[in-house]
């Protein structure tokens, strides 16, 4: 059994329209000012490659990684920061960017630590938006694609660290029956 690529989900064409008008956004409500752009490692590496250099503000970037422990594969909701940021974020937009939201849990728990060292603001922008899947209240800024259930590959997501680097983005049907939970 190999994992199959059902179907495509969102075309190249799709994404970079879509990214386009997030960053025209982004800008328009950035004007004048200089934002700290911070990608949570590793999913939103790739969109945030193509966000920022559709601005037409200027950024810095820097980067975070978090992960979350728990039994079995659903997530306990306890979320630890594994790389944390090397900027300094106090007084600072920050500008978080996500590739995929679902739970919420990362989110919410990279906010509080940001939060806790004064930024001037702090916004997330996401990619993709499993609404459906909270279990906890977040609403991001900024949000790409909203989608229901389903496991996606592609634009930086993957499966087993393999798939991130296809340039649209794949509904997966894995090879094998113990993967059968969602992104996130
Ligand atoms: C994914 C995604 C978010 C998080 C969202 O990361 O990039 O960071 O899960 O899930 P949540 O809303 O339920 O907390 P993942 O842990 O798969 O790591 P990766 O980005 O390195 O693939």
């Amino acid at each position: 059994m190999v994992d199959v690529l059902k179907k495509v989900f969102l075309t190249p064409p799709e994404i970079s329209g879509r990214v386009r008008e997030m960053a025209d956004e982004i800008s328009r409500d950035y004007a004048g000012r200089e934002i700290l752009v911070i990608g949570v490692l590793k999913g939103a590496f790739v969109f945030m490659a193509d966000l920022i250099r559709a601005l037409s503000v200027p950024c810095r970037t820097d980067f975070i990684r978090a992960a979350s422990y728990g039994a079995g594969t659903e997530s306990s909701g306890a979320i630890v920061i594994t790389k944390d940021v090397e900027l300094p974020v106090e007084g600072r937009d920050v500008l978080i960017v996500e590739d995929i939201v679902d739970s919420g849990l990362t989110l919410l728990h990279i906010m509080d630590t940001l939060k806790s060292r004064n930024p001037r603001s702090i916004k997330v922008c996401t990619f993709l938006d499993k609404r459906k899947r909270r279990k906890v209240h977040f609403e991001a800024d900024y949000v790409g694609f909203t989608m229901d259930d389903g496991f996606i590959v592609g634009y930086g997501l993957d499966f087993n660290e393999q798939y991130r680097f296809l340039p649209a983005v794949y509904v997966l049907e894995p090879a094998s029956a113990c993967a059968q939970e969602e992104n996130g």
